[in-house]
Parts: structure tokens; sequence; C-alpha cells
């Protein structure tokens, strides 16, 4: 009997130390564990662990429970925080040229996205984060945004005019809002859903993916598929966790992350192909902008783009536009 109490007592005691062995590993997010951010988390932590077994203890925080996007990154500046996914949102805060992927109709569709972030354009925008505490280790994905709203439909800019439209806090969509005479106000995510259900905003701007995992359809009448900006995201992990780590653990947690980045993309393939029904069954007024439709507001989009080509680079926003 003594035996068996001793043998379990340095059992617990061989678990335990184990455990108290393996480093955590925080990641924070946004949206919900059903959301493509809680799909692009576990796929990332599952082929992490796959290659580095039980020595990191990955705890996920997600629906924003670490703060909003701004106050997680720092978090990972300041090394409280080791991991995030995060939207482009907040990142031109850090590093201003990553907003050159904000402009609106800058990419023709997802295959366009995906071959410029996936190419040398992309590859070289993520190392420009290193200057800041933070390690870009793979693209995320969100889809392309929509505007929702409660005041009607949009088919044209003059829909849009004075319209309290919630933004993420990014100058490039601002600007854009701004040119088409709505009244952008630009708000952390979590305080978006209220401010809806308050009526203190009349809509806002999210991919579908964002849209159908968040419920919008609970606080918003109108849904208009306007695709006006590609919302790409980004895999992060703080830089004084990833100084801490051998050259096979940094391996492994770039490759899962680029394992989180895919799984991102497929939960935004199919959100796009069910969303917008799964959006009018749910009661709301769905409608696509046209050709026609966009290219108005395109035109109307002429006075930002000429500020666009000024902060980026009319050479950059071509080469872009050249990716094939
Ligand atoms: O609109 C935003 O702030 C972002 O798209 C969200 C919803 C936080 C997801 O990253």
């Amino acid at each position: 009997m003594m035996k068996l109490v001793a043998a379990a007592v340095t059992g617990s005691l061989v678990a335990g130390a184990a455990f108290a062995q393996a480093t955590e590993v925080k990641i924070g997010y946004a949206l919900a564990e059903h959301s493509h951010y809680g799909a692009g988390s576990k796929a990332w932590i599952e082929a992490t662990k796959a290659a580095t077994g039980d020595r990191f203890n990955f705890v996920e925080f997600p629906s924003s429970a670490l703060g909003g996007e701004r106050e997680v990154l720092e978090g990972l500046q300041l090394g409280t925080v080791e991991a995030t996914i995060v939207s482009s949102g907040v990142l031109s805060n850090f590093v201003p040229e990553i907003g050159v992927f904000d402009v609106p109709f800058l990419f023709r569709d997802f295959d366009h996205a995906r071959a410029v972030l996936d190419g040398p354009i992309g590859t070289e925008m993520l190392t420009r984060f290193a200057d800041h505490g933070l390690v870009a280790v793979a693209w995320g994905e969100q889809g392309f945004r929509h505007i929702t709203n409660n005041r009607g439909p949009i088919a044209a800019p003059a829909d849009l005019a004075g319209l309290k439209l919630r933004t993420m806090e990014n100058p490039v969509h601002i600007k854009a809002f701004q040119t088409l005479g709505a009244a952008p106000t630009p708000m952390a995510w979590p305080e978006v859903v209220s401010a809806l259900e308050q009526g203190t905003i009349d809509g806002q701007e999210n991919p579908l993916s964002v849209i159908v995992s968040s419920k919008l359809n609970e606080v918003q009448k109108h849904l208009t598929l306007s695709g006006h900006v590609y919302a790409p995201n980004v895999l992060f992990v703080s830089s004084i966790f990833w100084d801490g780590l051998s050259d096979e653990d940094k391996e492994a947690f770039r490759k899962g992350a680029v394992e989180g980045g895919l799984a991102m993309r497929a939960f935004v393939d199919n959100a796009e192909a069910t969303g917008a029904q799964a959006m009018k069954d749910a009661g709301m007024d769905v409608a696509e902008l046209t050709a026609e439709q966009k290219e108005a507001i395109k035109a109307a989009l002429a006075p930002a783009y000429e500020d666009y080509a000024k902060t980026f680079g009319a050479d950059l926003l071509q080469q872009i536009a050249d990716v094939k």
C-alpha cells in the first residue's frame, strides 16, 4: 500500500514537473473560438505542438479577452503576451507601409490577393515588423469587406452620405469613407456590437467571416456585398519570446503559423460560399453591388487614390496590380 502511494506521489510529481517546465504561450485574438480566428489559432497550435511535443502550453484568449488589437500588440512588444492574430486595422500604426494592402479595390479577387501576399511584396512587408518588437510569422485572412447598416441599402455613393459608419482605426479606410461622404467613426472592435445596438453608429464594414461569426444580423438590417477592400490579417509572435526560442522551435512556430493562415483561408472560402445566404435566411436584407455600381464608387474615390499614390508610391500600386 505504502509503495502504491509513494508511486502515485512520485508519478504526480513527475507529471507536475513536466507541466511546470512547459512554457506558456498565450494567444489572443478578437473573435470567438468558432470564427476564422479560432480556426487559425487551433491549426497553428496543433501544427506547432506536433513538432515541439509538450514543451509549450498554449492558452487561447478569444473574443478580445486580452483587449483590443492595439493593446494585444503592445502586450507582445512588452513580452506579456506571446502570440496573436490581428487584422490590418491597427497595423499601419506600427508599419505605415502595410496600409497599401488596405487600398480599396486594389485586389481583383482572392487569387490576386493571396498571390501578392505570398509573393515577394507580401513576404518583404512582414519583415518590417522586426524593428517594432514583433515577429510577423505568416499572413492570415478575413475576406473582402462588405457594408452593413440600419439606415438603408447602399447602391451608390449618395447612399453613404453622412452614414455613421464604424471603421477600423485605419487611416486608409478612414480616408476612403470620408471621400465617399460617409461619417467614418474609428472604433476598436470590442465596442462595436454595443454601439450598433445602442444606435450610436449606423453601420460597420467587415467580411462575411466576421458578419456571420459575430451574428451581426442581430444588430444590423442591411448587408451590401460591396467587397470594397480585401482584409488580410497577420499571425505574430512577440520578439521577446521569439529570441528565447531555439532555431528548431522558431521553425516549428513559423511552419505552424503558415498552417494557421491556410486554415483561415479555408474558413473564409466557406464563409464566402455560404455567408450571404445564411444572413438572408436570418432576416437581413442582402444586395450585391453590380459591376457598374462598383465602378461608380471607384470613380468617387478618385481624390483618395491620388492621396494613396503619394503615400505608398504609384509604382508599388502598379506592381501589385500587375501580379497575376
Ligand atoms: O473590424 C475589425 O476590427 C476586424 O475586422 C475584427 C472584427 C476585429 C477582426 O479582426
